[in-house]
């Protein structure tokens, strides 16, 4: 047993020696599967080793959860941008060692001249994807705003110091792996891509830089400095604004001068319930996330899942069914706040309403789901998720995205930044809701300075005061799912933060009414128990290839051994958890 167990761990576990900032040689593991990575004093989780290695670096260097999560943050826009981003906007979940828990609210907003039915051709149909294709798609950025504030708020260290090395990796350059390759291809082949964005990705003879090429984004780190030198003016206003403005006029966007020093990033509270005797604290709207998650987990509370046994039939049914209720709620309820005053957060994740829900559920037979009232919306490939816990034990648990992958794939040009694609996480028919996954409710139809809705899950699970698991993910709308399965794995089935992250996983909104099950998540006689139930059932599949459901970063704090373990999701290609 002794030599299997360290036979697994020499496979799987790659040392990387590392040169801090300090000048100092830190021996950190880098891991991607089943074995987490553990750390004693502090640990970064992000899809990019660069992100972790700069993150690790700022704890390192005395830096705190929320310095290393703005560093990481920014290095992510660099290194991994069909994510990563300044362009686009998230939210952020804290959870300080004192017991403090807060969020921030940096999610983009419609353009002040944004209209409910500004997508619409004459026929009331969406003009040629223009929610989702074009300078028309692209909200009012957040996310410089969001981590200027979280920052301003809770950081340590100075805020040029963790900008700094996001500036750096534009400015040097940094080694093109082979997922990023793929998109650099894309932009070489696509003949549509705007210019500004091929003479950011391209070289000078059009061709893409090769997987291990050297790719330097001067106009970025140009904006980076900016950024770094003037805070979140540096973004919003002065050259930056203006340049980007001059850019939506001349290209038929909407953003102006005034949606940008106009936009402001929020703090408010996080939403919170319990599990199991946990507490949860996730994000609220307008992010559907936290609201969903804790709506299902408390439904769940009321059935044994331990007993039932991890993806077993009867385990997959009672949680597509809590599924199912829950995401029906997301759709008639939740908007941005400011905007629908009257959302009813408090009963939508109170324990009696779950009691109520459950009574309706029916323990061998699967529900129906209703569509004659509203419907699902658009999923799509790219966001990403950063966990950090430092050496006090203060968590951060960041989502952001330009909800595409790469967004609009629109650079403003001289800005060296890619634009999001948000307006089309709005509604964009107003009334039309069917079967087929148009969505209309009034919650989230488009207004000027609305932010549209989101399930970015940002989520810090707490013991007695004390964050334990900071959780994670991208993945449209199944983000909520894969975080509810994850704590279910650690809490029920007693998993590590890596199992948990690893095992296979099912994802079920209410409609379409069908359940999509990872390949070789479930064995085929578990699927034929869960069908003959009345589930629909399909492998998960994209461009008709079997594909994955997200890229969780979890950072488990392992109190009784005191140290973290991290976990980086294996379906993510350059994923890493670095710890020291
Ligand atoms: O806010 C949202 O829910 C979406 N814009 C997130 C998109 C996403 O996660 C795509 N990534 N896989």
């Amino acid at each position: 047993m002794r030599r299997g167990r360290t036979y697994r761990i020499v496979a799987r576990v790659v040392p990387v020696v590392l040169l801090t900032a300090a000048g100092t040689v830190a021996q950190v593991q880098a891991q991607s599967g089943r074995t987490p990575v553990p750390a004693r004093h502090g640990m970064v989780a992000s899809s990019h080793h660069l992100g972790s290695t700069i993150g690790q670096e700022i704890l390192q260097k005395g830096g705190n959860a929320v310095d290393a999560a703005v560093a990481t943050a920014f290095a992510l826009a660099v290194v991994y941008p069909s994510g990563g981003n300044i362009g686009g906007g998230g939210f952020l979940v804290y959870h300080g060692a004192d017991g403090t828990v807060t969020t921030f609210n940096f999610r983009e907003k419609a353009p002040l001249a944004a209209t409910p039915t500004m997508f619409l051709g004459a026929d009331g149909e969406v003009r040629d994807n223009s929610n989702h294709d074009g300078p028309l798609s692209i909200g009012v950025p957040g996310t410089v705003a969001g981590l200027a504030l979280a920052h301003q708020r809770l950081g340590s260290l100075r805020w040029k110091d963790v900008v700094q090395p996001a500036y750096q990796l534009a400015d040097r350059g940094f080694e093109v792996n082979w997922s990023f390759y793929r998109f650099l291809k894309w932009v070489a082949e696509n003949k549509d891509i705007v210019p500004s964005t091929a003479e950011v990705f391209l070289k000078r003879d059009r061709t893409p830089y090769q997987p291990g090429e050297t790719l330097k984004q001067k106009d970025l780190a140009k904006t980076l400095k900016r950024i770094r030198d003037k805070g979140r003016d540096g973004f919003y206003r002065g050259d930056t604004a203006r340049a980007l403005a001059a850019f939506m006029r001349e290209n038929g966007g909407l953003i102006t001068g005034e949606d940008l020093a106009r936009y402001q990033a929020v703090e408010q509270p996080a939403v919170h319930s319990t599990y199991r005797g946990y507490d949860i604290y996730s994000m609220g709207p307008p992010s559907s996330g936290g609201v969903v998650l804790l709506e299902m987990l408390n439904i769940l509370e009321g059935f044994d899942l331990a007993q039932m046994g991890h993806n077993s039939a009867m385990y997959m049914h009672v949680v597509t069914e809590a599924m199912r209720r829950a995401y029906a709620d997301r759709a008639r309820h939740l908007g941005d706040p400011a905007f629908n005053p009257d959302i009813p957060v408090d009963r939508l994740i109170s324990k009696e309403y779950a009691h109520e829900l459950r009574g309706t559920i029916d323990l061998f037979r699967a529900s129906e789901s209703d569509s004659a009232a509203f419907n699902d919306v658009y999923v799509s490939e790219e966001t990403t998720h950063i966990s950090v816990v430092d050496r006090e034990g203060n968590a951060v648990s960041l989502t952001y995205t330009l909800e595409e992958s790469y967004g609009s794939k629109i650079v403003a040009k001289g800005l060296g930044f890619l634009l999001n694609n948000e307006m089309g996480d709005f509604n964009a028919i107003p009334g039309r809701t069917d079967r087929r996954g148009k969505i209309g409710t009034a919650p989230n139809l488009i207004a000027p300075e609305k932010r549209m809705l989101s399930n970015m899950t940002p989520t810090v699970v707490a013991r007695d005061g004390q964050p334990i698991l900071v959780i994670g993910t991208p993945g449209g709308r199944t983000i909520i799912n894969t975080v509810l399965q994850i704590i279910l794995n650690v809490i029920d089935h007693g998993m590590d933060v890596a199992q948990a992250v690893e095992a296979g996983r099912f994802h079920h909104q209410w409609l379409p009414d069908t359940t999509l099950v990872e390949e070789f998540a479930i064995s085929r006689d578990t699927w034929q128990l869960y069908e003959q139930m009345g589930h629909a059932t399909k492998i998960r599949t994209s461009r008709g290839r079997p594909s994955t459901q997200g890229q969780a970063m979890g950072i488990f704090v392992d109190r009784d051994a005191k140290r973290l373990l991290g976990a980086a999701d294996s379906r993510g290609f350059s994923a890493k958890a670095l710890g020291f």
